[in-house]
């Protein structure tokens, strides 16, 4: 039975692209007209007394053991304490807003969605493949892509990787990424696909021409009738370490590319602001012809999974970003592009390293050139080499499937890089030699 409010949201999608795309939980969801919302306007218009949230107050201000409050003196009990809105702070939500199109000045024409926090990006995946992934149904993604999407789309959802060789020997393979978009159009006429630029793990960002020809082929299904999910995972976007690669996101060339597209942004803190554990992503809807209702109607649908989920994200981390965001001044740009410089560094030791090495029978470098990893093609079996590595060299590596190891350079110090990589040279050939 659909509940009323979730007929409200759906009839409001009906005629569009997201409408169309809707899983089965995604058509079921919706923003109860309960304690969140009746707390809100409470919040607003109780004069005298509020009692309708489940916090304890005094004088109208959280209580607070003295111990916690001590350890964030920069923040008031309320910001530290107090529940979150389900979308997140208003405040963190308009900022983010702005950092998106201020990164991405080709949105400039488009009318997206207003970002909606989620804890981390894995949240904002996890929950767009609730709203838009049915069981059975195909999520397009690269192969080899981020552990954590199998296992929310198929362990969690009951719906299907589909797999691309997504990464030929100098960039992208644009021709398989067509054939698997073509084919899944072609066979269901709709297409869900997730994007990761820079790419885990391979490391790899498409060049400006590269991203034009993608965007070009979805806009070619899209143009055929075919309704299309783009995902666009930009965890680690901003860290691109060659000159001929895109600088934006492809969610500013797909939110305003045909009106069968729905594209959404996740991003967040994570990675951009070296921020890893305080778990503060963003989810940002865009699509042709989308208007704010729609929006809205976007916004409440996401904010009933995060209701039914977490509830909320963390208040204390979402306001220590904003005060960073806010108060940080001319440095916090500059610090961050030192950092940023700092992996870029890595990438560069790592690359004139492999690069070196070139034509090695049992390593090839998959195309890399930005974020935070590189990955090998291994002509031996990659758990082997990773047993070796660590048990025989002390070196962390990671083992995605049985022909790729991924090295995160990002975090290996300068003066060990050298030496990390003479190790994964030596430990292969070591192997092969048995
Ligand atoms: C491609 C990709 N997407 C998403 C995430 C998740 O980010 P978060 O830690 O914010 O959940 C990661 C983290 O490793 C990642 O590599």
């Amino acid at each position: 039975m659909e509940h009323e409010l979730a007929r409200e949201l759906n009839d409001i999608l009906r005629d569009t692209t997201p409408g169309a795309l809707l899983s089965g939980i995604g058509r079921r969801l919706y923003f109860p007209k309960g304690i969140i919302a009746q707390g809100a306007e409470a919040k607003q218009f109780s004069t005298l007394a509020n009692g309708t949230l489940g916090v304890a107050e005094k004088q109208k201000k959280p209580l607070i053991l003295r111990a916690l409050r001590e350890q964030i003196p920069g923040l008031s009990a309320g910001e530290i304490v107090s529940y979150a809105p389900t979308a997140g702070l208003p405040a963190l939500r308009e900022l983010w807003a702005g950092e998106i199109r201020r990164k991405n000045p080709s949105l400039e024409k488009a009318a997206i969605s207003l970002p909606v926090v989620t804890a981390g990006l894995t949240e904002g995946i996890s929950l767009l493949c609730d709203l838009f992934l049915d069981e059975g149904q195909t999520l397009i993604a690269a192969n080899p892509s981020w552990d954590n999407y199998p296992l929310i789309v198929e362990a969690r959802r009951g719906a299907r990787m589909g797999p691309v060789d997504m990464f030929g020997k100098d960039g992208i393979d644009l021709s398989a990424l067509r054939t698997a978009l073509t084919c899944e159009a072609e066979k269901t006429g709709s297409v869900r696909v997730i994007l990761n630029f820079p790419h885990n793990p391979t490391g790899y960002s498409p060049t400006r021409k590269e991203a034009g020809e993608i965007c070009a082929m979805i806009r070619e299904i899209a143009e055929k009738g075919c309704k299309t999910l783009v995902l666009c995972d930009d965890a680690y976007f901003g860290l691109r370490f060659e000159d001929d690669i895109e600088e934006q996101s492809l969610f500013a060339y797909l939110a305003d590319i045909h009106e069968n597209v729905f594209a959404v942004k996740i991003d967040g803190a994570t990675k951009e602001d070296f921020a890893w554990g305080m778990r503060c992503g963003f989810v940002t809807f865009g699509g042709k012809k989308l208007s704010a209702v729609h929006y809205d109607a976007l916004i409440k649908k996401t904010m009933a999974s995060i209701r039914s989920t977490i509830s909320c994200s963390s208040t204390v981390v979402q306001n220590l970003l904003l005060k960073m965001y806010s108060t940080g001044g001319d440095t916090l740009p500059a610090e961050k592009a030192a950092f940023r410089d700092i992996i870029e560094g890595r990438y560069k030791k790592a690359r004139a390293f492999v690069d070196a090495k070139k034509g090695h029978p049992l390593l090839r470098p998959m195309p890399f050139n930005s974020g935070y990893f590189m990955s090998f093609r291994c002509g031996i079996d990659a758990e082997a080499l990773r047993q070796k590595l660590l048990h025989g060299y002390g070196v962390g590596a990671i083992a995605i499937d049985p022909h790729t190891l991924r090295v995160a350079f990002s975090g290996l110090d300068d003066e060990c890089i050298n030496e990390v990589y003479t190790a994964i040279y030596r430990a292969a050939e070591e192997l092969a030699a048995n």
